[in-house]
């Protein structure tokens, strides 16, 4: 059993929330509202708040923060008019980069990112296997979250680690696909994999 705090009650969040919890796991959901004593006592916090403001959300939770697992699966984009991610915020690097450098004494791992959110709890629901990538500076906190992703439904063969947090950049990116992949297919589950 894990002390989990999640970041962000929204779709995402509230998902993996409820998935966790029925896994067995102790989780406390935060809102808009004071994040710091959930964090102060997880074990595991996960980010499921919109990327624009996670870097300045969570550089305010460094000391809570500190020696702890932090799971991102947010995507740091701008929106077009029709409220679709248009482009990226950090461009040439990531917002999970952005994060481990704001917080040298937490283990981020970046994953999740690269699918609708139904997938994230359900990976089985799809036609094809999907890909759960992680990106991550220590061998350790990726080994804690292959347990949360099992708990969740992940196969081992279907998850990719990509090596250290610099390859977020790749993951982020997939974002790019998603708004193109709505417009001409609708809003059905799926998620970027590695096919072979
Ligand atoms: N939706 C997907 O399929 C999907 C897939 C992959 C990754 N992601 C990423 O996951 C993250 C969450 O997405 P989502 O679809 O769950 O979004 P969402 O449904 O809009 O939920 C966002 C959550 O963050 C909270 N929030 C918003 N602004 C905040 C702020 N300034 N401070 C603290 N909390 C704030 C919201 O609170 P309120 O309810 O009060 O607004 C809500 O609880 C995003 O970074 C997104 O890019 C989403």
């Amino acid at each position: 059993m894990t002390t989990i705090a999640v970041l962000g009650n929204g779709r995402v969040g509230g998902a993996l929330a409820a998935a966790l919890t029925d896994a067995g796991h102790e989780v406390a959901v935060v809102g808009r509202g004071a994040a710091a004593r959930a964090v102060a006592g997880a074990q595991v916090v996960i980010n499921a708040t919109p990327g624009a403001g996670s870097l300045d959300r969570l550089a305010a939770l460094r000391a809570q923060l500190r020696d702890k697992v932090l799971v991102d699966v947010s995507n740091a984009t701008t929106d077009g008019p029709d409220g679709l991610p248009a482009d990226l915020i950090y461009p040439g690097s990531s917002l999970a980069e952005h994060l481990q450098d704001a917080l040298p004494d937490t283990r981020v791992v970046k994953t999740l990112n690269t699918m609708l959110h139904p997938v994230m709890t359900a990976p089985a629901s799809l036609a094809q296997p999907p890909t759960a990538f992680l990106s991550g500076d220590d061998p350790g906190a990726k080994r804690v979250v292959r347990g949360l992703l099992a708990d969740l439904g992940w196969r081992e063969e279907w998850i990719t680690d990509l090596g250290p947090i610099t390859t977020a950049r790749a993951t982020e990116a997939a974002i790019l696909f998603v708004p193109h992949v709505i417009r001409s297919a609708g809003l059905s589950p799926f998620a970027i994999s590695i096919a072979r």
